[in-house]
């Protein structure tokens, strides 16, 4: 074999690899994920509801495309990377890596099981480019606000707006209690 695909394969295999880590450090880091999720679910949802209030979903789409992206960002700090990805998107910068796909994939099966989505989290210490990284999922169901702009019946003048700013959007179509998503966090630990 030569070197180069070697090397190749060799990164690859790293790109996910689990590492052991200690319990205390990982409730911590648990701990502090949740944290900053509450915060930016907080930000989120508040600026949501209020644009849906003042301006209805037409509005809000307009409000979200703008304002999603920025939100996410704001709530990264001390190292903490944050963001929302799924399966089926909307935005293509929220597509998941292969960590994050091969999760979501592990949530969905759970819930054919009959687990309840509010309550998957995975959390995980992996090798990245040689780097130790911690990394954390938390499942966010559809309620029954998102079925406005993620559910089976989203009117004709919202579709539109979607489209617009979406033109590849693949998020509609959710029932109330699926899996929309997930949030999905990183903290490099070296
Ligand atoms: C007013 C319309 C609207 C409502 C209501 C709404 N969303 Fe969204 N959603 C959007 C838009 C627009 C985006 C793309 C945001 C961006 O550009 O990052 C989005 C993106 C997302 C994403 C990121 C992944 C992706 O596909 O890009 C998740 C997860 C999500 N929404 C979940 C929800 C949940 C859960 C609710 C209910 C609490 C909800 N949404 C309610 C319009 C909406």
């Amino acid at each position: 074999m030569n070197r180069k695909l070697m090397l190749a394969l060799g990164a690859t295999l790293l790109l996910a690899a689990s590492v052991p880590a200690r319990a205390a450090d990982m409730e911590a880091l648990k701990g502090e994920a949740k944290e900053i999720i509450q915060g930016f679910v907080k930000e989120l949802k508040g600026t949501l509801v209020s644009v849906m209030k003042e301006k209805g979903p037409v509005g809000a789409v307009d409000v979200c495309h703008e304002k999603a992206q920025e939100i996410t960002r704001k709530h990264n700090k001390d190292g903490w990377k944050v963001g929302r990805t799924a399966l089926k998107l909307r935005n293509p910068k929220n597509a998941p890596d292969e960590w994050e796909r091969a999760v979501l994939q592990e949530f969905e099966k759970k819930i054919a099981e009959g687990a309840d989505p509010k309550k998957l989290a995975k959390a995980e210490v992996v090798e990245m480019n040689g780097k130790k990284v911690f990394r954390f999922m938390k499942a966010i169901p559809v309620g029954k606000p998102c079925l406005n702009c993620h559910g089976e019946k989203v009117k004709e003048d919202v579709l539109a707006i979607i489209r617009k700013h979406y033109p590849q959007d693949r998020a509609t179509g959710f029932k109330l209690g699926q899996l929309r998503g997930a949030f999905t966090l990183s903290k490099p630990l070296d």
